[in-house]
């Protein structure tokens, strides 16, 4: 009989990533791309009684999953958000909870910079203009968008995220970072501790030409952004979110972008995901949607596969994770 700890896979991996976890684990997977529903999940661990899980998305890990599943010692998700998981649960019950920060910073703030930036410039539109064979003469200020160059930048949560977005945007030339979040940050310059500032969310939202969310999803961030902070922000401001869906609360975020409370908002992230093509959101042309894409570029995406397997692999031969969270 097998020894190996046993490996539950909610969906399934590049066959040469299943060869490495097979080398030191026993596994059992999902086949498929599409995620394994809730229900399914829960029969599927209550019979196999896994000693891990290799989380890929956004599957929850919560008290009923691990009442079902006493036999879980450890929990690895392709991730840097891990709002989907019962971090106090897993605490209690001795979970080791690995992800994978700092290999995706650099790909999720390039692409939030390229968010805001077809955002800005209307891209979408301007596209359909092309495709739709309605790019004949114009006024000259049709299709004109937004300058990012001397604008005023709002960043709520200035983490690792939030800091490479604004070493990217310094290159733009912008006048202005106000951050909102849990601390104020020290600099090592004078530049930036000119350029940086440390205020209250409101009225970093009152100031800012662009506001970008980088927080993480928490009970103090869920739908930070409703009608009040909506009635904050400039008429001409944009908002950009590559971090979590339900920091936004999207009926109030319909309702700003439709009476021009707000100018313009560019998504990467929804709830929920995927979007259904019905949402109401996809019927306005100031709202640009992209379907949750913050981390996808190849290099990046394999380096967090490859961190997430060695955190259980590390973790099953007592060494410490890269990345744990609940350490
Ligand atoms: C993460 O890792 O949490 C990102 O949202 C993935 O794109």
């Amino acid at each position: 009989m097998s020894k190996l700890p046993r490996l539950f896979i909610n969906q399934h991996l590049p066959e040469h990533y299943l060869n490495i976890l097979n080398e030191k684990f026993d596994c059992d997977y999902h086949d498929g791309i599409q995620p394994i529903q809730s229900d399914e999940l829960l029969k599927r661990v209550e019979q196999y009684n896994p000693d891990a899980i290799l989380l890929v998305g956004s599957l929850k890990i919560d008290k009923q999953l691990l009442d079902k599943c006493k036999s879980i010692k450890a929990v690895s998700t392709i991730s840097v958000g891990y709002d989907h998981i019962d971090v106090e649960e897993c605490k209690k019950r001795n979970i080791a909870v690995g992800y994978t920060p700092g290999v995706l910073t650099d790909s999720v703030a390039d692409l939030t910079i390229g968010l805001l930036l077809a955002t800005a410039r209307r891209f979408e539109e301007a596209m359909q203009t092309v495709r739709n064979g309605k790019w004949g003469p114009r006024d000259i200020l049709a299709s004109c968008g937004k300058s990012v160059t001397n604008s005023t930048i709002g960043i709520v949560g200035l983490g690792r995220i939030g800091m490479a977005v604004a070493q990217r945007l310094k290159s733009f030339g912008v006048k202005k970072i106000f951050y909102s979040g849990t601390h104020e940050k020290t600099f090592d310059n004078e530049t930036d501790q000119k350029l940086f500032s440390y205020v209250e969310f409101f009225y970093l939202l009152s100031q800012s030409d662009f506001v970008i969310i980088t927080c993480s999803l928490n009970e103090k961030t869920k739908n930070i952004f409703n009608s009040d902070a909506f009635k904050q922000m400039k008429p001409d401001s944009i908002l950009i979110n590559t971090s979590r869906g339900s920091i936004i609360d999207q009926d109030a975020l319909y309702d700003a972008l439709s009476s021009g409370q707000i100018h313009a908002a560019g998504l990467d992230v929804t709830v929920p995901e995927p979007l259904p093509p019905t949402d109401k959101l996809l019927t306005l042309k100031n709202c640009l949607i992209l379907p949750h894409i913050g981390s996808a570029d190849v290099t990046t995406r394999n380096k967090m596969i490859q961190v997430a397997i060695d955190n259980l692999r590390n973790y099953f031969e007592n060494k410490p994770m890269v990345s744990q969270i609940n350490v």
